[in-house]
């Protein structure tokens, strides 16, 4: 199976989490467009969605699913998205399509995070994928500076300005072995928005897309 086939499958089986009537959060992402799409199949027994990015609105919007603020809701039972990797405990890199923040967000009102991803985002450590980090502009060499400290080799993400009109820096380098403890590090440095580590809100379930198979762990 291609990649793709990979990223279709689990984005059809997510629906099986989703229950009736209710508002789904949507993520961002090639393996989020997916589910958008197959979730336009069964539009008719959910009320709508809140999503994580301006491009995922528009992709549900045309096809006719209501997108709603998140704050004119006060609870969502069920996020589901992608990633960039996702370790054995469920912790993920996000933010390669830049929507960090706002899945960030979203998935922090979720009652139930759904991963979907292909068997190529499933490490032992993460790191590997450089992790993104969204910045006030004006805070991008401070940033940079201070991220070196911890280890990190950060490279600004040219032509790329965030939904929040914020730009992103990528760090290499970084073996992460405590994901927690360095996503709320990053997080004290002055000028950073968020970054893309979701230790503290891991994913509750992964559906990995593979070869036997969609895989499901919790
Ligand atoms: C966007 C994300 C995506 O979930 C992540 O980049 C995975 O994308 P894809 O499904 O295209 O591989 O975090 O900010």
């Amino acid at each position: 199976m291609t990649q793709n086939e990979l990223k279709e499958a689990v984005g059809r089986a997510a629906i099986a989490y989703i229950p009736d009537d209710c508002i789904v959060g949507v993520g961002t992402g090639s393996t989020a467009n997916y589910f958008i799409d197959a979730l336009a199949e069964i539009k008719g027994r959910i009320r709508g969605a809140v999503s994580s990015s301006e491009a995922s609105i528009a992709r549900l919007k045309k096809h006719n699913i209501p997108v709603y603020d998140l704050n004119a809701i006060d609870s969502l039972p069920v996020y589901v998205d992608g990633a960039d990797e996702i370790n054995h405990q469920l912790q993920m890199i996000k933010g390669g399509g830049a929507a960090l923040t706002r899945e960030k967000i979203v998935s922090a009102v979720a009652e139930q995070f759904v991963c979907i991803a292909d068997a190529s985002k499933y490490v032992g450590v993460l790191g590997n994928f450089p992790l993104p980090v969204e910045v006030i502009p004006m805070a991008r060499s401070y940033v940079a500076r201070e991220l070196v400290k911890l280890g990190g080799h950060p490279a600004y993400r040219e032509g790329v300005v965030t939904d929040n009109g914020n730009i992103i820096l990528d760090v290499h380098g970084l073996r992460i072995a405590e994901p927690a403890k360095l996503e709320a590090e990053i997080n004290q440095i002055v000028g950073v928005v968020t970054n893309g580590l979701f230790a503290r809100r891991r994913a509750d379930v992964l559906l990995l897309g593979t070869e036997d198979g969609v895989k499901t762990y919790k």
